[in-house]
């Protein structure tokens, strides 16, 4: 039976990079809500390990998430992290306690000692510590593997029974040998191959799909970005001609972009696919909106409108495909994760839609994932590797309303930036790049001229996962030329600045 870990889910925010983290070594992990499985189905799918996640809840309180105590005794090695370290202890008969004056938030010294779990773990290291209640008494057969100053039990385990608790977080970055502690669980208790490559998510996938949309009409939703391309072809893959793709160009596009997009589909990747010109349609619903979240629901609703439209056509549509990667997911509010912006494919969909399924197959995935299940699938490199594009397009890098003619300036000016910035080796460390016309004007001089002229705002970041980013160092002469080149080329731009704020506080998108 192939290998899988079992990541049971408590509720906290960090589930799905604990799977990432176990698939970063090359092991299947599934995800399954903490009420979503029984203890005789665990032991029938031959899980190798089970980690409990961590979760806010406290496991004294009866409304809180629990489990069968069996879990314990079923022989599968358990690692608990956080509420999930705190619910063993409980299910064993431990004890533990609400204590502010113990609570441990951010970068803490770990004092661990030798044991299975920490090998190849020095002594003393930092570990990341988010907690108020903790361990206050261990239960029989377990005993305390690590310590910090405030917290007596850090770490436990009870090694007959293949049961460990960590209070730190090992799956955040901060905790410096968190993969090491992963790697040790994985390998050296549960006793994995590693042998999961990212082939057998896209294999698992497209036979998943094949049986569940057998015989249905599915239509995909295609923004031209890496993520829908790849959901398109990897439902290709699955249910071939039932599968039409839908391309709309809202007009919120970057230059030459539609037809790019409808050349790899058409030519390169032999799919069908319908291209919607909408762009009147949009930009009439625009017209007047200042507010970015008013239009990321616009765009968002207007969307769905035309795909149900295009549905009706193709008659017996019933399943619409979206690219939705898990970042969207998080940052647009779901669960326990607070709104920052309702990316349009996820928080902006409208209530009343009339497709009775959505199929989301990359919704547990990170981008650089995404890219390698596109590489999997034989997506062409530069369609791949592309930097990300919001649904909303240019609509939200015009700050104030969207015109015709704002969005043909942005156009010029971005397409020069791009243009730039490809030529110089700094590309290599930049994820995203774009101009953001800003609802700012200011007096310049040209020709001897008094001019009155917008300001383009340039932003390129660098980042893994998009959910934080630093603002790359582009070269001073980079920029130079690019802000030559816009206030030489662009009517109507007469200054050029430059973006140089991470994320947090700020978001790539200026709006
Ligand atoms: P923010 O601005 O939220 O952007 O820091 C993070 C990443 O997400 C992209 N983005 C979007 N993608 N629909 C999308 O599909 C959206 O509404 C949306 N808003 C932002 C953004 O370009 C960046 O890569």
């Amino acid at each position: 039976m192939e290998e899988k870990i079992l990541v049971l889910d408590f509720g906290g925010q960090y589930n799905q990079l604990i799977a990432r983290r176990v698939r970063e070594q090359q092991v299947y992990a599934e995800i399954k809500p903490f009420d979503g499985i029984t203890v005789s189905q665990i032991r029938q799918a031959g899980y190798k390990g089970i980690i409990f996640t961590g979760g806010p809840n406290s496991v004294s309180d009866p409304a809180s998430p629990h489990f069968d105590p069996a879990i314990l005794d079923l022989g599968i090695p358990i690692l608990g992290i956080c509420y999930g370290d705190q619910l063993i202890a409980y299910l064993a008969g431990g004890e533990v306690s609400h204590a502010d004056s113990s609570s441990e938030y951010g970068k803490t010294v770990l004092y661990s000692s030798d044991c299975k779990l920490f090998r190849n773990v020095p002594h003393t290291s930092f570990c990341w510590m988010s907690h108020t209640d903790h361990i206050s008494r261990l239960p029989a057969g377990f005993h305390a593997i690590a310590h910090t100053d405030k917290c007596s039990c850090a770490a436990m385990c009870d090694e007959d029974r293949e049961l460990y608790g960590l209070q730190f977080h090992p799956e955040v970055s901060h905790t410096a040998y968190g993969q090491q502690i992963l790697r040790n669980f994985l390998f050296d208790i549960c006793h994995c191959q590693g042998s999961w490559r990212m082939e057998d998510f896209v294999q698992r996938s497209i036979s998943r799909y094949s049986q569940e949309l057998a015989g249905k009409k599915v239509l995909c939703a295609l923004s031209g970005g890496v993520d829908s391309a790849v959901a398109a072809v990897l439902l290709h893959r699955a249910i071939g001609t039932n599968l039409t793709c839908v391309f709309v160009d809202h007009g919120l596009l970057r230059k030459q972009e539609g037809d790019w997009v409808e050349d790899i589909f058409r030519r390169q990747l032999h799919m069908d696919l319908i291209r919607v010109n909408a762009q009147d349609r949009f930009l009439q619903k625009l017209a007047g909106v200042c507010e970015p979240e008013q239009k990321r629901k616009i765009i968002g609703e207007e969307f769905i409108r035309v795909f149900e439209e295009e549905a009706r056509k193709l008659g017996n549509v019933d399943v619409l495909v979206q690219g939705t990667i898990y970042p969207d997911v998080i940052e647009s509010g779901s669960g326990n994760a607070s709104t920052i912006k309702s990316h349009h494919n996820v928080g902006g969909l409208p209530e009343r839609m009339e497709f009775s399924q959505i199929v989301e197959p990359l919704r547990d995935l990170f981008k650089d994932e995404v890219r390698k299940v596109g590489l999997e699938l034989g997506i062409p490199r530069d369609l791949v590797f592309r930097q990300p594009f919001p649904g909303p397009g240019l609509a939200v890098r015009i700050i104030g309303p969207v015109t015709r003619q704002k969005l043909d300036v942005l156009r010029e000016a971005d397409w020069i930036f791009r243009q730039e910035l490809e030529k110089d080796p700094v590309k290599a460390v930049a994820s995203q790049y774009f101009a953001v016309l800003t609802d700012t004007r200011s007096v310049g001089v040209m020709g001897d001229m008094r001019t009155y002229g917008h300001t383009i705002a340039l932003r390129c970041v660098t980042t893994d996962d998009f959910m934080t980013v630093d603002w790359t160092r582009i070269p001073f002469d980079l920029l130079e030329q690019v802000s030559r080149r816009i206030t030489g080329e662009v009517p109507g731009i007469n200054r050029v600045v430059y973006d140089i704020t991470s994320k947090p506080p700020a978001t790539v998108e200026w709006e």
